[in-house]
């Protein structure tokens, strides 16, 4: 088994590029399905989504549209229990279906913040596809994700776009934190 260190931790190799792209295809293939008849805006949340929205993305064969935004919420492992947006969004959300692209949902803060933001915002509909979900992990209901690539024990991850302190982005894979 692949193993990689990331700022001093060892990471074990948990879920495969093969298998992700396996995973990304079937939300693709969902939302293209749920959404035959609408022009949604999907919403990348930066940095983490940045890899699961852009192959994501390239799978939607809808009239849609796509805009960034940065929050945040995480200092190393543990949760803030803060909820910021760093970076406004430069887009009406008047009567917009919004699918939020989301990396990982935790606790559910982050989703929950923001979710009640785009609805302040004017949305119709709010719906989060998330990479990955931790469901024993969630407090807050309304930010389970409508759109799962996979579900996942509360264990801290990293690779394919998710960080250790910033670093380990670039892995292709999903490798998880060993002893942990
Ligand atoms: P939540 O607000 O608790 O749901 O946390 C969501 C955010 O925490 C995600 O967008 C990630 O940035 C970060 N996060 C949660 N779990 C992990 C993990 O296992 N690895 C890397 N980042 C994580």
């Amino acid at each position: 088994m692949a193993s990689v260190e990331v700022n001093g931790r060892i990471f074990d190799e948990y879920v495969s590029a093969h298998e992700i792209a396996e995973c990304v295809k079937k939300v693709a293939e969902r939302i293209n399905k749920d959404y035959a008849d609408k022009e949604p805006l999907f919403i990348c949340i930066l940095n983490g989504a940045f890899m699961f929205a852009s192959d994501l993305f390239k799978q939607i064969e809808l009239s849609a549209e796509i805009t960034f935004v940065r929050l945040k919420s995480y200092e190393g492992t543990k949760t803030t229990g803060d909820v910021k947006l760093l970076s406004p969004l430069a887009v009406n959300l008047e009567g917009r279906d919004v699918i939020v692209m989301e990396d990982i949902v935790d606790t559910g803060l982050t989703m929950h913040g923001f979710i009640t933001y785009l609805k302040n915002a004017g949305a119709n509909s709010v719906e989060v596809a998330s990479f990955l979900f931790k469901p024993e992990a969630l407090q807050y209901p309304d930010a389970a994700p409508k759109y799962i690539g996979m579900e996942i024990p509360t264990k801290f991850v990293l690779g394919y776009g998710l960080d250790y302190d910033e670093k380990g982005r670039n892995l292709p894979s999903l490798y998880v934190l060993r002893g942990n």
